[in-house]
């Protein structure tokens, strides 16, 4: 058996020996991401399990990632078991993507079959106001973006999985329909809910305005430093994937394009231009975000998780 192997059953053995019998089999999994924490607010009967305590995960040392899984019950009757992760592994905090994709892969090997994932993403597409939320539909990640990244690089970690893992239908048809009728059930207004294509950046610098730029004209509508490794890697584990992700920033801000030629001629010509002052994003903007949705956020995966189907 290979090391990794070896390491999965001690994690696994750890979890199951320490959960009580209907938290031991999540249905579902959640990624929670900046500032979105408070989605396991919905959670009864929760038992946390810090990531320090875990064999194999790393330390999230992100503000407004918490570091812990919180297995727990959602929806009425008996609910249904479902883990989030507080707080996720990032490669520009140093972590190996093989690290970043781990706490993914033991979710699978509970027994995870859906995954939901969240993140706080800029938004490129200029009809994606902030604090819409974006149903992902397919992603960007080119190894140039990327600083040429793949979570599968390497040698198979199981005979099973395929050497070139197809990702044309990444994430799921199904569960993303659950998204669209969970917000008209919840009544939330048209543009609350829009889809898109997310482009996976390593960071963590923001992009600059002709980066935002570029990404744009390569079709990506919202842009983050997450998500994408994750969802591989559940699609290499069998799961079925979804993504929302909070556009909490807008990246391409007219305001970025003047022109300092064009001013200086013009403050000459004793005809100063009436310019807005350049802009830049702040991760503090993104968390303040974060909070104002994070409701919205919870109610709708609270909705999807409730009404996936049990098989
Ligand atoms: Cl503007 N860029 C990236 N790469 N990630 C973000 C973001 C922007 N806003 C939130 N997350």
């Amino acid at each position: 058996m290979s090391g990794s192997s070896l390491l999965f059953s001690s994690t696994i053995d750890q979890l199951t020996s320490t959960l009580p019998e209907p938290l031991r089999k999540p249905r579902v999994g959640i990624v929670c991401g900046s500032g979105l924490s408070t989605l396991a607010d919905s959670l009864r009967d929760v038992v946390k399990v810090p990531y320090d305590d875990l064999e194999g995960f790393g330390n999230s040392t992100v503000e407004g990632h918490k570091s812990a899984l919180a297995f727990g019950l959602i929806g009425p009757g008996e609910g249904i078991p479902v883990v989030a992760m507080l707080g996720r592994f990032h490669t520009y905090e140093g972590h190996k993507l093989s690290t970043v994709v781990y706490p993914i892969r033991v979710l699978a090997k509970l027994g995870v079959k859906n995954l939901l994932v969240t993140n706080a993403s800029g938004g490129l597409n200029p009809k994606l106001a902030v604090g819409t939320i974006v149903v992902v539909q397919d992603h960007l990640a080119l190894p140039n973006l990327t600083g040429y990244l793949n979570p599968l690089f390497g040698p198979l970690l199981s005979p099973e999985y395929p050497r070139f893992l197809p990702l044309s239908d990444a994430y799921s048809v199904r569960l993303r329909r659950l998204a669209f009728l969970a917000a008209n059930e919840l009544q939330l207004p048209d543009d609350a809910l829009a889809e898109g294509v997310y482009a996976w950046v390593s960071g963590p610098t923001y992009e600059t305005p002709a980066e935002g730029r570029f990404l744009r004209s390569i079709g990506a509508d919202v842009v983050g430093m997450s998500t994408v490794p994750e969802a591989v890697a559940a699609r290499e584990e069998g799961m079925e994937v979804m993504v929302l992700s909070l556009v909490t920033n807008p990246v391409i801000i007219p305001a970025t394009y003047r022109s300092i030629k064009e001013e200086v001629k013009a403050e000459l010509a004793g005809k100063p231009l009436d310019q807005a002052p350049l802009e830049t994003v702040s991760h503090d903007e993104v968390l303040v975000v974060g909070k104002q949705k994070a409701e919205v956020m919870k109610n709708l995966v609270a909705k999807i998780i409730e009404t996936i189907p049990r098989d």
